[in-house]
């Protein structure tokens, strides 16, 4: 039997953080968002593709901090150009570096709708702006919109602190759905001032979903019979799916779309960008900007970033190693017999229990995951995982026949 964790520093931790930040920490990594009483709650270090918590434990990290780490975490080519940058050039001032260009040349270059890009720091500005560029090129109100988005006023799920009025002209569609898209249109769409979506389908807790042939087209199709902007939200498909994002994999260009996660190994850097004429609308007659907006640190790693991932052929190897992991996963999944969907492909691999009417399948989630983190494998319950360059082949076929054992105790338990 693999026992329980020792995670007393991150107990320790967690009580202490409860009595100087409500709630310890923010949104998804509070505990009760993995297995409670299983899981860490406080990571002291990256290395690699590993991470190590406040007890010393380490895991493989197929989680990579939500998304952003795309090569592995204190990559040293990256984060020597972020030092050199801070010790040689310095990277907050009054006006803008000339980095900016450099990488907004590089931007346009590779992702299909990108003719013009504003950097900014997270991908809820991007999301944010994205609707606010629509509604300044169309003069029109209303969204239609289908993922998730980030926290901002109009899209979070949580309306807690925030006015209706402030959401009432936001629609939500499903993932996949065109006929219920086409409905909302017909009743919203004169009024549209965008869609947007995420190519691929990530429900929080629900298997991730590819587009269905045909899917994205449509969207694209009732958007522009509309006079709506469509905005393809890439947050994290950007820099996996392909340098291009999923839009160049799947052959759609929206009008607009927007980046972040892991265009920067980790540093804090989004944007939005797309088609002059609409982007435009930024000269004069919508506003932005922030004091950090153009802190050049995470420039710096971005071109870095981008540079290896060409020069490297990084995205080629994530697959291949993702590939490992959900081959040798797929096998597991199928001798256990128990009710799971393995969805996400190699690059978002996500291992799901399917629902029943006695909620037996939380029952197996929470005993797997609890199994899985026991054998120090950091996958989340309700997230779907990612893979990074530094995961190595053996840790893939490790994380997978960690997966396998904790397979065998959720059927002998449950
Ligand atoms: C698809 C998508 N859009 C937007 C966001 C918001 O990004 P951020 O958390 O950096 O504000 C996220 C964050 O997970 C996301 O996954």
């Amino acid at each position: 039997m693999t026992e329980k964790l020792k995670l007393e520093n991150s107990e320790r931790l967690y009580k202490e953080a409860q009595e100087l930040i409500p709630g310890g920490m923010m949104g998804i990594r509070r505990p009760y968002n993995f297995v409670p009483g299983e899981y860490p709650i406080f990571f002291e270090e990256g290395k690699g593709g590993k991470v190590i918590d406040a007890d010393g434990n380490e895991y493989i990290d197929m989680l990579c901090a939500y998304g952003p780490i795309i090569m592995g975490h204190r990559e040293k080519e990256i984060d020597k150009a972020a030092m050199e940058q801070i010790k040689n050039k310095g990277f907050c001032m009054s006006l803008v570096q000339s980095i900016q260009n450099k990488l907004a040349k590089k931007v346009t270059e590779i992702i299909p709708s990108a003719e013009k890009v504003v950097f900014l720091k997270t991908g809820s500005d991007a999301t944010t702006l994205s609707t606010r560029v629509a509604r300044g090129y169309t003069d029109k109100t209303k969204i239609l919109r289908c993922g998730y988005h980030g926290w901002h006023d109009w899209c979070v799920e949580v309306k807690g602190g925030i006015p209706k009025k402030l959401y009432e002209d936001v629609f939500e569609f499903e993932y996949n759905n065109l006929d219920q898209l086409e409905s909302l249109m017909k009743e919203h769409g004169p009024d549209a001032a965008a869609v947007i979506v995420t190519p691929v389908g990530h429900p929080l807790a629900h298997p991730v979903q590819m587009p269905k042939p045909g899917f994205l087209e449509g969207v694209k199709e009732l958007a522009h019979k509309y006079g709506a902007v469509l905005v393809f939200d890439e947050i994290r498909s950007g820099f996996r799916f392909s340098m291009g994002g999923a839009q160049k994999v799947f052959g759609v260009t929206p009008d607009l779309s927007v980046f972040g996660k892991a265009m920067a190994n980790g540093y804090d850097i989004s944007m939005l960008v797309g088609k002059k004429e609409i982007m435009d609308v930024l000269v004069q007659k919508v506003f932005v900007s922030s004091t950090y907006f153009p802190n050049s640190i995470s420039m710096a790693a971005s071109l870095k970033t981008i540079e290896i991932m060409e020069r490297d052929n990084i995205l080629e190897e994530i697959k291949k190693r993702g590939g490992i992991f959900v081959k040798r996963v797929a096998k597991y999944v199928k001798r256990s017999k128990l009710p799971i969907e393995l969805s996400g492909g190699e690059l978002m691999p996500y291992i799901t229990f399917n629902k029943d009417e006695k909620g037996l399948y939380k029952k197996m989630r929470n005993e797997f995951y609890a199994q899985l983190i026991r054998r120090k494998v950091f996958l989340q319950p309700y997230h779907h995982g990612y893979v990074c360059y530094r995961h190595s082949p053996k840790d893939m076929r490790y994380a997978a026949d960690m997966v396998g054992e904790a397979l065998e105790i959720v059927k002998s338990k449950v």
